[in-house]
């Protein structure tokens, strides 16, 4: 295969830009191959410098659920683009954007739009201390909630009762929340097992603790409501990103009214953003949330075309909805330590000879493949084959 344009780029690249990417996976380090530099997306394709065309489960990690370059959001993006970029001042874009995720997500009574996952996590986690007044965060060995530090935090293991109990046991009025990726994206795709999370939303409850659900990589992806609505579970607040801003930078964190009131201006939480509810990314958002919303089959079909690699691999996956991994493993992965026993080498080898036959994989074993809209019954089968043949 040829990549030598991207090469030259990604030699000019490292000079100026640190590891010569601007987030650390890009740069496929560990996979002895050159990353792509892509030049432009259709579809379910992504095409690079070299011409090279490939079949893409990387869906820029998650956003692109309907397939790049879609139709509908391009033509709603080039309507926006007349009326200009950014105002720094409210628009009937951001109403409607926070209408709408409050009408699919019961949870949500109220939300702020921010730009990224990482900026709605970092929030979320200062207005729970704010409005419990407590200092101690509990999170879970393997989860992903940005580049951020969270301070004061006590690290539990994912799908493990007794070590919730255990740490609630001697903390418990201390903890202000538990945040969890719901199903965990971060570690390889690994969902929380019902009875965990039934466990965590009782405790955190009984000891005035807030929940709080990152549904950055789950939000619309797993079903329209989330990973909160096919658990039946409702935390006290949820970060948002990725699909809700329809390809274009974009994060929110929502919940209870009560909760949400603490935020500046109405409340003593002063958070703010240049950016934040840009119009060309409500625009983006917003279509592709209407799309989904409108068109509840595109679930049922991504679970058909989903289950249907899921069958055709026939390997060590774990699947929720069209978020997968394979892992090279023959135990059954349900937390970080099971997932840290997976042969990380054997995935690299994989990945590599995969982008050679056109299939582009997240280049690390522990980020989720993406199936989306726009992949065909024959680009699923082509994985397949490319990966049997
Ligand atoms: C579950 C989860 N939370 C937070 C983030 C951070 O989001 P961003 O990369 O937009 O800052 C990610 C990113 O992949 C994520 O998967």
């Amino acid at each position: 295969m040829n990549l030598e344009k991207s090469k030259k780029l990604f030699t000019k690249a490292q000079k100026y830009i640190p590891g010569g990417v601007n987030s650390p996976v890009r740069a496929f380090r560990g996979t002895g191959i050159t990353p792509p530099f892509i030049t432009r997306a259709n579809g379910s394709r992504v095409y690079d410098e070299d011409g090279n065309e490939y079949i893409d489960f990387v869906n820029s990690w998650g956003p692109m659920i309907l397939g790049h370059n879609h139709p509908k959001i391009r033509e709603a993006l080039n309507k926006q683009l007349e009326l200009g970029t950014s105002y720094g001042a409210p628009t009937g874009l951001e109403v409607e954007m926070a209408r709408l995720i409050t009408e699919i997500v019961p949870s949500v009574e109220m939300i702020r739009m921010v730009n990224s996952g990482t900026e709605a996590t970092m929030s979320a986690l200062r207005l729970a201390r704010a409005y419990t007044k407590r200092g101690k965060i509990v999170k879970f060995a393997g989860n992903y909630h940005g580049h951020h530090v969270i301070e004061n935090t006590t690290v539990a293991n994912y799908n493990d009762i007794e070590g919730i109990k255990s740490i609630f046991r001697e903390s418990g009025e201390q903890i202000a929340a538990v945040i969890i990726e719901p199903v965990a994206g971060n570690m390889g795709v690994v969902p929380a097992k019902q009875a965990f999370l039934d466990k965590l939303r009782e405790i955190t409850q009984k000891y005035g603790s807030l929940l709080i659900f990152d549904e950055v990589m789950t939000g619309f992806r797993v079903s329209l409501g989330g990973a909160q609505s096919l658990y039946n579970i409702k935390p006290e607040l949820t970060c948002f990103g990725k699909i809700i801003g329809g390809g274009l930078p974009v994060g929110a964190y929502g919940g209870k009214r009560e909760i949400m009131e603490m935020i500046a201006p109405l409340g003593p939480v002063y958070q703010a953003g240049t950016l934040s509810g840009n119009p060309l990314a409500m625009t983006a958002g917003l279509t592709a949330l209407n799309i989904l919303k409108q068109n509840p089959g595109i679930y049922y079909q991504l679970e058909q075309k989903a289950k249907r690699l899921q069958e055709g691999l026939g390997a060590n996956i774990n699947r929720i909805g069209s978020m997968m991994s394979v892992f090279f493993s023959d135990e059954p992965v349900f937390d970080y330590d099971s997932a840290k026993k997976c042969n990380t080498k054997m995935y690299a080898g994989y990945c590599k000879s995969m982008l050679e036959k056109g299939i582009y994989l997240p280049p690390s074993q522990f980020e989720a493949f993406f199936i989306s809209y726009a992949h065909t019954d024959e680009d699923i089968d082509l994985f397949i084959r490319n990966c049997h043949g």
